[in-house]
């Protein structure tokens, strides 16, 4: 499964069976989580075999169930996006090697001893990471993907294909209570700004955008554009 397949095929999955995640497939994961950590300067982990974090009420609450395994995002104050952008790119390699994952900011227990959180460092969310019991179903399209871009080139014209792919590779990412408050504008020179459109209601607009970066730059091919 390429990476664009897998951004087709992830769906936010929150229950999970009882399948341990083969050692290998944990490796690749933890590889990939070196990675970034060393590329974005985060301090993600990957937390096997722990199922505190899931077993009480609030995750009942949630609807989770089954979960054993978690991917803990962990970074500095200002490394939100980042947590998101490189985040999500462990999310899809986990798709890819045919597991399920879903972020969860809110309907989980903080389990301090089962991962380090440096000082001046904080956990903001984690994500659940198995075999579903299900593959999940795709989310709500609100409208169509001109309605979260700009062209503001000096001759705006139609957009180009790599842009469109791009979008609608955006329009597909995870994001909190599914708010999509992102937009993408289109500059001259094929440069790309990407920024939160404004809410009252959602902490996670950070993540969020970089969560959508991450998939916008897959979709549209990162040799086609530079972020501006
Ligand atoms: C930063 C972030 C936090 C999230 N927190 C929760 C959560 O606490 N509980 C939950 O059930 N889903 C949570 N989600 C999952 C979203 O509800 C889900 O991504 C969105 O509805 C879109 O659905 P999809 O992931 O299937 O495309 C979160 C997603 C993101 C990106």
């Amino acid at each position: 499964m390429t990476l664009q397949e897998s951004i087709l095929a992830r769906h936010s999955v929150r229950q999970y069976i009882d399948k341990p995640i083969e050692v290998e497939k944990i490796q690749q994961m933890q590889d990939l989580i070196d990675e970034c950590n060393r590329e974005g300067g985060l301090h993600i982990q990957l937390v096997t075999d722990e199922p505190n974090a899931f077993s009480g009420g609030l995750a009942k609450y949630g609807k989770f169930s089954g979960i054993r395994n978690y991917i803990a995002m962990i970074g500095r104050k200002g490394d939100d996006e980042n947590l998101g952008y490189y985040g999500e790119k462990v999310v899809l390699l986990a798709q890819t090697l045919g597991l399920n994952t879903c972020w969860v900011g809110l309907t989980f227990r903080k389990q301090p001893d089962k991962y380090k959180v440096l000082d001046e460092e904080k956990l903001v969310c984690v994500v659940s990471l198995g075999y579903g019991a299900t593959q999940g179903v795709q989310h709500p399209q609100k409208k169509g993907f001109e309605s979260y871009c700009k062209d503001a080139r000096n001759e705006p014209g139609s957009y180009p294909e790599w842009f469109v792919n791009g979008m609608k590779a955006a329009l597909l990412a995870p994001t909190a209570i599914n708010q999509q408050k992102f937009e993408f504008v289109l500059h001259d020179g094929n440069k790309v700004e990407a920024k939160t459109r404004f809410t009252m209601l959602n902490g996670y607009a950070p993540i969020d955008l970089g969560i959508a970066k991450c998939h916008f730059e897959i979709g549209a091919g990162k040799e086609n554009f530079e972020w501006e």
